[in-house]
């Protein structure tokens, strides 16, 4: 081999690169290359426009690289790319920070900045722990998540989380974790538009847990309000109001992972408000920034962050932090992205966009091999029927065939497909998504 075809093989080498939460080899074999983007459309290597059937992984709310977010960002690297944010400041972060706490529910109005949802939730439920610390009660260790939970996968987060194969390859991660059951059954939800009217009582489930393990030893319980990894699972009608009083009942706090709820995606700034139910935190990412920055979050309640502001005044109050908090980039594509949300109303746009999307997603009722579909806010889950033995390929396929043949890209887990475009898709894009789809589910049947 000549040197120059050396070197680019070695450009063009797939081998390095171990793809995340991805089959590599199959992968390798047919990839899915994207190099460029607007608005609502990937664009692959030979120029093929791809509709983006998923906010990118759920986070890219206002679309691709809009103006706004490309000039402040381009601005932002120019000006400052980087100082700490231990012991430091740039006014940026404070900028952001109270633009958040104005979007965030009640009196949830402290910031605290990560770079990324696993982030978020690991430093929320640290906090949790650290806050009945500070307060006398640092028997207060337990933690609950809920099965079917994603709060991304650092130790804390496959601890609560309750998705098995996130959890089993890694151990005995964190000790004194307890889940909730699922909110799912296809058999009392099937083909539900929003929330369900089946569910709520899943919540008492708490009670049993603290019977169990006394409301002493429980710190927080931490949930998604609607859990979109493990397939657009939007809580019963009441079950987050119910497991708000319990919570309040044992002076357990209660954690809301809105890191795909955040920024619009059921039609308000966060679930919180949908929902008339405010926690003590909120974990956010993702939309924050429209994803073209990594950034992460918790949001906590004011008399939750005084509890830790007592003691000498030169000693620190939280040991915690990330050497990127804050970061300069993220905060600039942050406050491009909300001032991009506020001005073209993108959460009331999703608001009423929800309607349009639950008709056309449940066109795909009675397809074959679709067993459920799901809609809440801009979101919809489908379920298809697994092939004997080989649980999840159909839904493989059904992502390959969709990028390759329908120029459409879709999330899938296991056997579930997630729709959730960006937040600027129009009625006609969301037609163009579901038919492409039903082609799909038809071709891998
Ligand atoms: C609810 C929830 N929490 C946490 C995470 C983890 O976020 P990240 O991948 O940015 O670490 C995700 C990612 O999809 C999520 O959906």
């Amino acid at each position: 081999m000549t040197e120059t075809n050396v070197l680019a093989r070695q450009t063009n080498d797939l081998d390095a690169f171990w793809l995340p939460f991805t089959p590599n080899r199959a992968f390798k074999r047919a990839p899915r290359l994207i190099s460029r983007a607007k608005d609502m459309h990937y664009f692959t290597p030979d120029g093929r426009a791809v509709l983006d059937g998923l906010a990118g992984l759920w986070c890219s709310n206002a679309g691709h690289n809009r103006d706004p977010i490309v000039a402040a960002i381009q601005r932002q690297a120019a000006e400052l790319d980087f100082s700490p944010a231990f012991q430091f400041a740039h006014p940026k972060a404070f900028a952001l920070a109270s633009r958040i706490a104005a979007l965030a529910p009640g009196d949830l109005n402290r910031v605290f900045f990560c770079n990324s949802g696993s982030e978020a939730c690991d430093t929320a439920l640290k906090i949790a722990l650290a806050y009945h610390h500070v307060r006398g009660e640092g028997s207060r260790t337990r933690l609950i998540g809920r099965e079917r939970g994603y709060h991304g996968v650092g130790f804390g987060g496959i601890s609560v989380g309750g998705m098995v194969n996130n959890r089993k390859f890694f151990g005995t991660l964190l000790a004194g974790v307890d889940h909730l059951p699922a909110t799912y059954s296809r058999e009392h939800q099937a083909f539900t538009k929003g929330e369900p009217e089946w569910g709520a009582h899943l919540a008492d489930e708490l009670e049993r847990i603290v019977a169990l393990h006394d409301a002493s030893t429980i710190a927080a319980v931490i949930v998604e309000p609607m859990a979109g990894s493990t397939g657009v699972l939007p809580p019963p009608k009441g079950y987050l109001q119910r497991l708000r009083a319990i919570c309040d009942k044992y002076g357990i706090l209660l954690i809301f992972d809105e890191v795909i709820t955040g920024f619009g995606r059921l039609g308000h700034a966060f679930a919180a408000e949908r929902y008339g139910v405010t926690p003590d935190l909120i974990c956010f990412a993702k939309g924050v920034t429209s994803g073209a920055v990594p950034m992460g979050g918790v949001i906590a309640r004011e008399s939750l962050y005084d509890a830790f502001m007592r003691g000498p005044e030169h000693v620190i109050e939280l040991f915690h932090g990330y050497t990127y908090s804050a970061h300069p980039l993220a905060c600039a594509a942050g406050l491009a992205a909300l001032d991009l949300y506020r001005d073209e109303d993108l959460f009331e746009r999703a608001k009423k966009l929800e309607p349009v999307m639950a008709d056309a997603a449940m066109t795909l009722k009675g397809l074959p091999g679709v067993l459920d579909v799901r809609t809440v806010g801009v979101a919809a889950g489908i379920d298809l029927a697994s092939r004997p033995g080989a649980v999840g390929l159909r839904a493989y396929e059904a992502m390959e065939r969709a990028f390759h043949d329908e120029d459409l890209v879709i999330r899938v887990g296991g056997e579930t497909i997630a729709i959730a475009p960006p937040l600027i898709v129009s009625e006609a894009q969301i037609a163009e998504i579901f038919e492409k789809l039903a082609r799909v589910i038809r071709a891998v049947n």
